[in-house]
């Protein structure tokens, strides 16, 4: 069947190339005169092109003549920039402004299948003033455990910050700007945060920490805690003035009063909800617009987690602080209150859901502790938090 078909164009095709059979003598005559008629017409051309060259020679020989291409051989680069230098940028501080920023972290894969193998990161990112003071007790908790975190600091720009070279936070301050305490500032640094940790595509969870703050056991309990698992967040409703009150009327009807929840500024959360943070561009400008000074990083996260009903959030979060004295400020604690009897109730002094489970793992970090609190946690690590 297949070879009747193409046998059938084939003499069509030929026939166009072959030259039809003529006896006719006219049809001869005529071809002779053509080639005369060709032949003649070249003649006159080639003299005139020789008479023309010999006028200018130089100008015509070089309009005229082809001249050979000049070729050269592709450099090969010795340093390409694979996939892997994409996927996981190594210097961070890039040139990039906020907007050109989010844009740029708002990008996502289509493709599920990871074209090489990786491990899930830990972004562990630091909200601070200035220095993080306990910074080498978290060198001992990051001891032995490279590929598995990363780590962006958020610092005032007004302070040089200082880390030896070879220090896990050394190098890994981002472009940052003034953050001011309830002000929108604030939530403005934390979406900054987590667009820099995004542009680092193994980076899956996303963790809010600040100078004062301290891990309460080994890495290896935490990741394993955290990857794979719900996303740790508050959202709840408080009447009075820490909470509702705090609502402002002009926000509707994008942000609706019933919309607004509160819960901590410590978040932990993964990649798809920091996407979804880093790219509303529906609801944090209300915030930007009226809630210039109503404690956006308490509100703002909460109410987008019940705006948007975000499935998988355990509602708690990670981060121990004493709420107990009245005020705005949760208490600090000195050296002299750090004992192991002291830390063994943060890591186990509370009972929560895990997995669907009871635990007494509720808590792995704590704040708000003082920088004179260094010693006694460098030598309490080992013996109560399982690291150091
Ligand atoms: C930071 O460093 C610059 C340049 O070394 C210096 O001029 C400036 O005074 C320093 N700022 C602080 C707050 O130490
Ligand atoms: C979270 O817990 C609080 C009580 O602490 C509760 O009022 C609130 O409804 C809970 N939120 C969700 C989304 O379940
Ligand atoms: C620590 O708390 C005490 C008492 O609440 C307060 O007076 C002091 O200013 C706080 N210190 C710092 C450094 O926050
Ligand atoms: C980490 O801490 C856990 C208890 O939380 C302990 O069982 C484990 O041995 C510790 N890991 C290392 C490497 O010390």
């Amino acid at each position: 069947m297949k070879s009747s078909r193409s046998s059938s164009y084939r003499p069509k095709l030929s026939s166009l190339f072959q030259p039809q059979p003529s006896n006719s003598l006219a049809v001869k005559l005529l071809f002779a005169f053509f080639f005369l008629a060709i032949g003649f017409a070249l003649g006159i051309i080639k003299g005139f092109y020789i008479k023309s060259s010999s006028i200018s020679h130089s100008s015509s020989s070089s309009l005229h003549l082809p001249r050979q291409p000049v070729k050269k051989i592709e450099p090969v680069p010795k340093v390409r920039v694979g996939l892997k230098g994409y996927m996981e940028p190594t210097n961070i501080m890039h040139g990039m402004n906020d907007e050109e920023l989010f844009w740029k972290a708002s990008m996502v894969p289509r493709i599920k299948r990871h074209p090489y193998q990786w491990f899930p990161k830990i972004a562990f990112l630091y909200l601070t003033k200035g220095d993080i003071p306990f910074a080498p007790l978290w060198e001992k908790f990051f001891e032995g455990h490279g590929g598995l975190y990363s780590i962006y600091v958020h610092a005032d720009p007004q302070f040089n910050l200082s880390f030896p070279v070879g220090s896990v936070f050394y190098g890994r301050r981002i472009r940052s700007k003034k953050a001011i305490w309830g002000r929108v500032s604030m939530m403005d640094a934390e979406r900054r945060l987590l667009a820099n940790a995004l542009l680092d595509f193994t980076n899956e969870r996303f963790i809010l920490l600040s100078e004062s703050h301290i891990p309460l056991f080994n890495f290896t309990t935490i990741y394993s805690y955290l990857v794979g698992h719900t996303i740790y967040m508050e959202s709840y409703d408080l009447p009075g003035t820490g909470g509702r009150a705090r609502y402002r009327n002009k926000m509707g009807p994008v942000i609706r009063p019933e919309h607004w929840r509160k819960g901590s500024q410590w978040f932990e959360m993964d990649r798809k909800l920091a996407l979804e943070v880093i790219s509303d561009e529906t609801y944090y400008p209300e915030f930007k617009k009226h809630c210039k000074m109503c404690v956006a990083d308490e509100h703002y996260l909460p109410t987008l987690l019940n705006i948007k009903r975000w499935p998988h959030v355990a509602n708690r979060t990670l981060t121990w602080i004493d709420w107990s004295q009245k005020g705005y400020h949760p208490a600090n604690f000195s050296s002299e209150d750090i004992t192991i009897e002291f830390l063994k109730k943060l890591r186990y002094g509370r009972s929560c859901n895990y997995n669907g489970m009871k635990t007494r793992v509720c808590f792995l970090f704590a704040r708000k502790f003082l920088p004179n609190c260094l010693d006694r946690f460098l030598e309490l690590a080992p013996k109560v938090m399982g690291f150091g």
